[in-house]
């Protein structure tokens, strides 16, 4: 059934019947779980990815996003069911949607914003689209980009207000994505007009208990998630700053973050290796390629600084090997984590790459270890894979996996050859010191 035109209770009460098709475009780590939801509120979902195995893999029962609990069961009884199904057939899932929600990466760099995907799924759904279908972006847009699929949509024959247009962002993250879609946050909304703000508001209001927060424009809802990730990069960014300061001044950043951040005002982050992930590094850009006479020199800054930590992380290794008479060139270093944050396997602009290439400019030995990944990956990245800690002159931590918040560092203690622990993450504790370790982190320098 179409809900454009139709008031919100009216949308719920149709999707909870199981009147409504929705189809989720990309099915990775954040339209995966989407789509489950939908289809565990009752409506009808078709999932489409460009990979055969995840489209196999969803109809099957199959979870393949391991890192997000509780995943499995939702998956399972949705497709048992019947109301969820994947497919690789684009132009179809646009003929049978009602709505049609595209959740594929967006990416940017210094160069230029990389949306293709998105501009490739709009041409597919206006091979299908019908009057009173609604196209929502959960995507993240830099500001303006939804509404520049308009004219590919039209291209369907039909014109705008015919079709509803709407952006909702996804304010997620992978380990937290179900609480997080249906439970954490309200969600944010913008639409081509009154209309289709309306059905989509009542579409999110039946799966999210926060229900939504209605924005004046599409590019205002857009920026409202672009403005979050930018938050998060200028705001590490002060803290890696502030952190190095202390470095120098023979201060703990941490000891003095946390008692600065019990005043209500002061939320600094953690400092540390350097940001990575397909979000926080890529939204500043958004911001700064589209920016026309006022350079957004702030967020430009931050950036350098958080791109500029995994050498920072190499600095203070070369610190540490020469407190114990060890060269760089020829040492023997293991870097624990390739992933760009603990408890998820994504590899995109992870600091820990940027470390081994560093570290391979001076000459060493690199070694890798990352309990969610294998001896391919760490050969992929230019790294040996070693499980184990003989003969190695220095770790690196540069993932916050749990596993290495609970190290064996008595027994790691015995197995090195020289004792230095440089922790690029603030996982482990002043206990390393009283076990013979030269340890180094990002704002503590040398305890
Ligand atoms: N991962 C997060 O924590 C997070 C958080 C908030 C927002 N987002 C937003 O969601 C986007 C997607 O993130 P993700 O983590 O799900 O990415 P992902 O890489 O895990 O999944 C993307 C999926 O899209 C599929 N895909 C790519 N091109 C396609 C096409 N043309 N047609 C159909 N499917 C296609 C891929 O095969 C893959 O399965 C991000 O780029 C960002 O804009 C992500």
């Amino acid at each position: 059934m179409k809900i454009l035109g139709r008031k919100r209770d009216e949308v719920k009460k149709s999707v909870r019947e199981g009147n409504v098709t929705i189809a989720v475009y990309g099915l990775g780590k954040m339209g995966l779980p989407l789509a489950a939801i939908f289809a565990d509120h009752g409506a009808k979902v078709i999932g489409v990815d460009v990979r055969k195995e995840v489209v196999e893999a969803v109809n099957n029962g199959e979870n393949y996003v391991k890192e997000e609990p509780g995943l499995d069961e939702i998956l399972r009884r949705n497709v048992q069911a019947g109301r969820l199904k994947a497919t690789t057939d684009g132009v179809k899932a646009s003929k049978e949607a009602d709505v049609i929600v595209i959740l594929v990466p967006t990416l940017a760099d210094e160069y230029e914003l990389k949306l293709e995907p998105v501009y490739e799924i709009a041409k597919t759904i206006s091979r299908g689209l019908e009057a009173g279908d609604i196209v929502i972006t959960e995507s993240t847009m830099p500001p303006g980009a939804t509404e520049s699929l308009i004219p590919i949509l039209e291209d369907s024959g039909l014109g705008i207000g015919e079709f509803g247009l709407a952006h909702a962002p996804e304010r997620t993250k992978t380990g937290t994505a179900i609480q997080d879609i249906t439970t954490n946050y309200p969600k944010i909304v913008g639409a081509s007009d009154e209309k289709t703000l309306e059905a989509v508001v009542g579409l999110y209001e039946t799966i999210n208990k926060k229900g939504c927060i209605p924005m004046s424009s599409i590019k205002a809802a857009e920026a409202v998630k672009v403005f979050e990730g930018v938050y998060r990069d200028v705001n590490i960014a002060l803290a890696n700053e502030l952190a190095l300061w202390c470095e120098e001044q023979g201060l703990n950043a941490i000891e003095t973050f946390k008692a600065a951040n019990t005043q209500p005002y002061c939320h600094l982050h953690m400092p540390g290796a350097g940001v990575g992930g397909h979000c926080i590094p890529v939204y500043p850009w958004f911001v700064i390629r589209l920016a026309k006479k006022r350079y957004p020199k702030l967020i430009r800054i931050a950036r350098e600084i958080n791109d500029s930590m995994p050498k920072h992380i190499v600095e203070l290794l070369i610190r540490g090997l020469n407190e114990v008479g060890v060269a760089p060139k020829g040492s023997k270093v293991l870097v624990l984590g390739l992933t760009f944050r603990g408890g998820v396997k994504e590899f995109t602009k992870s600091p820990a790459l940027e470390i081994i290439k560093e570290l391979k400019d001076w000459g060493v030995k690199v070694y890798a270890y990352d309990p969610l990944c294998s001896e391919e990956d760490a050969n992929k990245f230019g790294a040996e894979w070693k499980e184990d800690f003989s003969d190695l002159d220095a770790v690196v931590i540069a993932t916050d996996h749990e596993e290495f918040k609970n190290l064996d560092l008595k027994k790691i203690a015995k197995e090195m050859r020289h004792r230095v622990i440089i922790d690029g993450r603030h996982v482990l504790d002043k206990k390393v010191v009283d076990l013979g370790f030269v340890y180094l982190a990002v704002g503590v320098g040398k305890l």
